[in-house]
């Protein structure tokens, strides 16, 4: 039981950084805030956006995302003095076992795995959703039994339905694709990045200065339609009105959908390794993204409720869509190309992440080495886990449906940004000693709140995410159990008896 709690010294992970296997340190503080950018701005604000204001939230998705905003700025801080203080790749997990013991780093670690991974899935859908709507401007569709996920939830009914498709083939494709791009390499795939950032924040842009045009404020009445709160207690309603599948609708409700919008920032303590200056940059790289995020997430919101009536958006592809309906076929071409980039780059950024988080599983053994460890002679990348990651998101993206992941990335990661923001409370008392480069300000103010608003989210999701996520965390205790706990490299470090 004492090995469940062994920490990982903070010594020894900055002398690992030293050793020979290192990934190239090539990132400065624009790359970072660009990877981070990259990761953030995507499926959230291009698609789920439509599906929160029209089922919901209504107009009042403005504030959902400052509500959701402020729990990722506080998170945010938090995870920005550990990645400061920790420096090196493994991001959440790494952190966690330097300071709260090997058995939940192992739990943060398969944790991140649906923030990374299954993330990757929601948005390899919302850019199928995209690339169908730019086809169909010129005529082209792809044919409907390999355009999406073959059942979907309907909020109407609150039940699942089948949709008669087989598989999102568009998805598959494009997972493929970039699996290919990530094998090569991280200064390839960051160039690569940097570019489809321009061209996205171009678009997000345009979308604010064009659609600003179109605003008919009456649209924005009744601001609130659902109401504003939105929370339940593991099914039972505590505050606000329910659907037909007694999932929680009003303003925290859409608060807890368009979080997945914000999900990213913390991608960027991910490449710490890679960080030519990680302590000062890589703090600056996540707290700079967010912020430029939430003004342009507000702004996008509320010219897309301003445009549409919220009853009236398209729930598939919003925002070149609330184009269309302007009549302006032009732009809606436009919007639906920049979504698309846009989530090229979220991909890119997904699916880069959750190589690396396994790859600091894989040194400390509680994965296979010899498969998640590997790193490419040539490209210096964990290639063999980036190949099995791109397998594993085209399965789920193409026949899971993209609300189902979205709400399932939502709590999970919830759960990882509670963690981390506990952490920082329990290292500070530990651990006064360690050098902390960045300091999140107000502790305990800043962790507790943190804590709190990502609890209150996990609370107004729909019920039965707890239970996904309870059956996600004991398949991966199993795991633990079965390997990670026999072949923990700390275990071998201090002769623990018991794990024999
Ligand atoms: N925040 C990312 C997106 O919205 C995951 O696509």
């Amino acid at each position: 039981m004492r090995h469940l709690f062994t920490r990982k010294p903070l010594q020894l992970l900055l002398e690992e950084m030293e050793g020979e296997h290192r990934l190239h340190r090539v990132l400065g503080p624009v790359t970072l805030t660009s990877l981070g950018i990259g990761a953030i701005i995507g499926t959230g604000i291009f698609v789920l956006t439509g599906i929160a204001a029209h089922d919901k939230a209504g107009p009042a998705l403005m504030i959902s995302f400052l509500v959701s905003g402020l729990a990722c700025v506080f998170a945010a801080l938090c995870y920005a003095e550990f990645a400061s203080m920790v420096p090196v790749a493994g991001s959440a997990y790494t952190y966690a076992y330097a300071t709260l013991g090997e058995f939940m780093a192992w739990i943060i670690g398969w944790d991140l795995v649906l923030e990374y991974a299954v993330t990757s899935a929601t948005v390899a859908h919302g850019w199928s959703h995209y690339f169908q709507n730019f086809l169909s401007v010129f005529g082209f569709h792809v044919p409907p039994l390999l355009a999406r996920a073959p059942f979907d939830f309907d909020p109407g009914t609150g039940s699942f339905i089948a949709t008669g498709a087989v598989a999102d083939v568009p998805a598959i494709v494009i997972t493929l694709l970039i699996t290919v791009v990530l094998v090569k390499g991280i200064r390839e795939s960051a160039g690569f990045n940097t570019a489809m950032v321009a061209v996205k924040l171009l678009v997000v842009l345009f979308v604010i200065g064009a659609g600003i045009l179109f605003i008919d404020p009456a649209n924005w009445e009744p601001f609130a339609p659902y109401g504003w709160s939105g929370l339940s207690f593991f099914g039972r309603t505590v505050a606000g009105r329910t659907g037909p599948g007694g999932e929680p609708l009003g303003m925290l409700a859409g608060a807890a959908i368009i979080f997945f919008a914000y999900i990213g920032f913390d991608s960027v303590s991910t490449h710490s390794e890679e960080a030519k200056n990680p302590r000062r940059d890589v703090p600056i790289g996540i707290i700079a993204s967010l912020i430029l995020c939430t003004i342009l997430y507000v702004a996008v919101t509320a010219v897309l409720t301003g445009m549409v009536p919220y009853d009236r958006l398209n729930i598939d592809a919003p925002v070149s869509d609330a184009f269309r309906q302007a009549g302006l076929t032009w732009a809606q071409l436009l919007v639906a190309a920049g979504a698309i980039t846009g989530m090229t780059s979220v991909l890119l950024v997904m699916m880069l992440s959750q190589p690396r988080v396994f790859l600091a599983m894989a040194r400390d053994g509680l994965l296979p080495g010899s498969f998640f460890g590997a790193v490419h002679p040539r490209f210096r990348t964990p290639w063999k886990s980036t190949i099995l990651t791109g397998a594993f998101v085209a399965l789920l993206a193409a026949f899971l449906p993209l609300r189902v992941l979205a709400e399932l990335v939502n709590i999970g990661t919830l759960l990882a940004f509670v963690i981390v923001c506990a952490a920082v409370l329990v290292v500070r008392r530990t651990h006064p000693e360690f050098q902390r480069p960045f300091r999140a300000p107000l502790v305990p103010f800043t962790p507790i709140m943190g804590m709190a608003l990502c609890l209150m989210l996990m609370f107004s999701l729909p019920a039965e995410n707890w239970l996904r996520l309870f059956v996600w965390l004991a398949v991966g205790m199993v795991i633990y159990f079965a390997y990670g706990r026999r072949h923990s490299v700390m275990a071998r470090l201090r002769g623990d008896k018991s794990k024999r």
